[in-house]
C-alpha cells in the first residue's frame, strides 16, 4: 500500500495465523468485548471488519461505516451479518465455508455419542465422588437409525461418521444429489415426516434461514419416535426451543444434544436456559468449530480474503 495501510478491526478472538498475515500489511486493532455502542462510534475508521459469531453486523453498524470495504466472517454462517444491507452499500461479506466442516462434523458425533452414553452424568457424577454404575446404562448408535436434515458439506461429513459407527443413515435435503448421497450410501428421503418418523437420531445441518427458522416444533417433534434423540450443531431457532423442552418434559424424547442457541448467550431465566438445566440435554456452548485446527483454517482463509480485497483483487475463494 502507498499511503497509509488500511486498518482493520478485529472484534473477537482470531487465530494467530490469519492476524500474522493481516499484520504484514494492515494495520490491526484486536478489540474485544466492544458493545455494540462501541462498534457503532469506532466502524467508520476501518476498511474491514473480520468477526467470528458474536458481533452483530447490522444495517446501522454498515450505514455508519463510511469506509468499510469488507466483512469477513471466519466461519461459515453470515446471518449475523445485514448482507443485503452491505450488497447495498457496496461492501463485500466473505465467508469460510470450509474450514470449519470436520470439526462441527466431530463435535456432531460427540454430542451424539456422549448423549447415548451418558458421559457429561457419568463424569458429573463421579466427580461428585459418586459411584453409580447402574444409573447411566446407555443405547448403542450401530443399527440405528439417523436422520440428517441439510445433507451439505457437514451434513455429508456427519453421514459419512456415522456410517463408520454401523448406522443407518437417512437424509432430507432438496438440494442434495442423488449420486453423492448414494456414494456415502445414504438414502434420501422426499419428506420431513418420513424422515422424522424414521430417525432415532435427529440432526440439523442447515443454515438459519426465513425456510429453516422454527422448522422443528411442537408438531415436528410429536412425529419422532417416542425415546428418540435430537441434536442441533447447526444454528439455534431451527429447533423451537420451548416445543424441544416441552417434548423432554413429556418423556416423548430420550434426549436432546445442543450446541447453538436461539440467543446467545442465552438469556437467564429463559426457555434456553431451562433447556440448558434440564437433566436430558447435553449442551455446549456453540463450540462446533472450536477446534484449533478449524480456528486456524478460517482465519488464514478469511484473512487472505481480506487481503485481497483490499489490494482491490477478486478474493481467492471468488
Ligand atoms: C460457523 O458458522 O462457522 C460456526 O457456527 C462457528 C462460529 O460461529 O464460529
Amino acid at each position: 500500500f502507498k499511503e497509509a495501510p488500511p486498518k482493520v478491526l478485529v472484534p473477537e478472538k482470531l487465530s494467530a495465523d490469519g492476524l500474522a498475515l493481516l499484520r504484514g500489511s494492515l494495520d490491526v486493532d484486536e478489540r474485544k468485548g466492544l458493545t455494540p455502542e462501541e462498534l457503532l462510534d469506532i466502524i467508520p475508521n476501518y476498511d474491514a471488519l473480520v468477526i467470528r459469531s458474536e458481533t452483530k453486523v447490522t444495517a446501522t453498524v454498515l450505514q455508519a461505516a463510511r469506509r468499510l470495504k469488507v466483512v469477513a466472517r471466519a466461519g461459515v454462517g453470515v446471518d449475523n451479518v445485514d448482507v443485503e444491507q452491505a450488497t447495498k452499500l457496496g461492501i463485500v461479506v466473505v465467508n469460510s465455508p470450509s474450514g470449519n466442516i470436520g470439526a462441527a462434523a466431530e463435535h456432531t458425533i460427540a454430542l451424539m455419542m456422549s448423549m447415548a452414553r451418558k458421559i457429561p452424568e457419568g463424569c458429573a457424577s463421579l466427580k461428585q465422588g459418586k459411584w453409580e454404575r447402574s444409573k447411566f446404562v446407555g443405547v448403542e448408535v450401530k443399527g440405528k437409525v439417523l436422520g440428517i436434515i441439510g445433507l451439505g458439506k457437514v451434513g455429508l461429513t456427519v453421514a459419512r461418521l456415522a456410517k463408520g459407527l454401523g448406522m443407518t443413515v437417512n437424509a432430507l435435503d432438496p438440494y442434495a444429489s442423488p449420486a453423492v448421497a448414494s456414494a456415502a450410501s445414504v438414502t434420501l428421503v422426499t419428506s420431513l415426516p418420513e424422515l422424522l418418523k424414521s430417525a432415532d437420531f435427529l440432526t440439523i445441518h442447515t443454515p438459519l434461514i426465513a425456510s429453516t427458522r422454527g422448522m422443528i416444533g411442537e408438531a415436528e417433534l410429536a412425529q419422532m419416535k417416542a425415546g428418540s434423540r435430537i441434536l442441533n450443531v447447526a444454528r439455534g431457532g431451527t429447533i423451537d426451543e420451548a416445543a424441544l423442552l416441552a417434548s423432554l418434559e413429556s418423556g416423548h424424547l430420550a434426549g436432546a444434544a445442543v450446541d447453538v442457541f436461539t440467543s446467545e448467550p442465552p438469556v437467564a431465566d429463559s426457555t434456553a436456559a431451562k433447556l440448558i438445566a434440564h437433566p436430558r440435554a447435553v449442551v455446549t456452548p456453540h463450540l462446533g468449530a472450536s477446534t484449533v485446527e478449524a480456528q486456524e483454517n478460517v482465519s488464514v482463509d478469511v484473512c487472505e480474503q481480506v487481503l485481497d480485497i483490499l489490494k482491490g483483487s477478486l478474493p481467492r475463494s471468488a
